[in-house]
């Protein structure tokens, strides 16, 4: 698809650092910053803002800013450049984890037909249809992934879909018993609209005393307050689709790498309109990480597990001001 008119470089940066503000993070952390400058834009973690409970390592962090880095990629792409990505730029400074520049013109960059997609996507904690994910969906899903550099892996066996809900289930009931995981939960989580992080009780299930939910794979129990708006049971079960993303390696690029891999399965799976919503106690939890690699026999480290379904829409998440999160534009480029 040709594009009508190849926009100016600050004006595709600066909408590059726009698109990757909307990309999700573990939490609604946000835990970035973009720099634009005159013929590149940075990707910055934002180690303040990292869940030192339930990510010590900084691994959801690196996912989050990995998803933020394939935006800036698709936003660059739709407007027809090329985009260059340079990671861990400077061994110097860990915290900047992505250069991104404008490659060559071209008429059309295949990523860049996932733009629309920024917008549309969420994560959704509502139930999924029982109608199956086709095959060919998930075929494309997978080649999402490995296009990162990733691995996406179909849990189809009923025996392993089994295993994997008895892991959930125990890693849920661990963090739940956790009181410093259930603080900082409570820090994460809000019924406050004005707040623009955190995750808002208008997406998540109900879970106060008078919830009904008994899902086979629990999602992960935001409703701290019993404030949560959606229907208490998600329908999230064994016989679902499930799919676990995988990386060769357990460090700070290849978790990048993840995110990326991640962002780009959910924007292929938004844009053919599917939905999907992570469930990561079990990989959280040390004991039924290791159990989860023994029952997949996996020599890949696991990252994220997703379901994957049609689903009724979900709302849109807050994000923190521009001016918060983006520098080095100037404020007229920033649309
Ligand atoms: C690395 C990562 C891990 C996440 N883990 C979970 C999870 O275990 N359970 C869940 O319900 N959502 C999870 N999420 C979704 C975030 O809560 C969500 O992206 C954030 O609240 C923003 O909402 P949005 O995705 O609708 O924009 C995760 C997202 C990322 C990027």
């Amino acid at each position: 698809m040709p594009v009508a008119a190849t926009p100016s470089v600050a004006t595709t940066l600066s909408r590059a650092a726009t698109r990757a503000a909307l990309a999700p993070s573990v939490h609604n952390t946000q835990p970035w910053h973009f720099v634009v400058r005159h013929n590149y834009i940075e990707i910055w973690s934002d180690t303040s803002r990292q869940l030192k409970v339930l990510d010590p390592r900084a691994r959801q962090l690196m996912i989050s800013c990995g998803c933020a880095v394939f935006n800036a990629c698709v936003a660059i792409a739709a407007a027809g450049f090329e985009p260059m990505v340079a990671r861990f730029p400077d061994p110097l400074i860990p915290e900047l984890l992505a250069r991104i520049s404008l490659g060559d013109a071209r008429d059309w960059v295949p990523i860049g037909a996932l733009d629309p997609a920024i917008d549309d996507r969420r994560t959704n904690r509502r139930a999924f249809a029982d109608e199956p994910v086709p095959a060919s969906v998930i075929y494309d899903l997978v080649e999402a992934a490995r296009s990162e550099f990733a691995q996406l892996i179909p849990i189809t066996a009923p025996q392993l879909r089994t295993a994997v809900a008895q892991l959930s289930r125990h890693a849920d009931q661990v963090q739940a018993a956790d009181p410093a995981y259930l603080a900082e939960l409570l820090d994460w989580t809000t019924d406050d609209p004005r707040r623009n992080d955190g995750v808002q009780a208008a997406s998540v299930p109900y879970a106060g005393p008078m919830s009904v939910a008994h899902d086979g794979i629990p999602i992960r129990a935001f409703d701290v307050r019993g404030m949560g708006w959606l229907p208490s049971s998600s329908h999230s079960d064994a016989d679902q689709c499930l799919l676990l993303l995988a990386a060769a390696d357990d460090g700070p690029e290849s978790w990048l790498r993840t995110g990326e891999a991640l962002e780009h399965v959910w924007l292929e799976l938004t844009r053919r309109g599917y939905a999907a919503s992570p469930l990561n106690q079990l990989i959280e939890v040390p004991h039924t990480h290791e159990q989860l690699r023994a029952t997949l026999q996996l020599d890949l480290h696991p990252q994220i597990l997703l379901r994957v379904g049609l689903a009724p829409n979900a709302v849109r998440t807050p994000r923190r001001p521009w001016g918060d999160v983006i520098s080095g534009a100037a404020a007229s480029d920033v649309e």
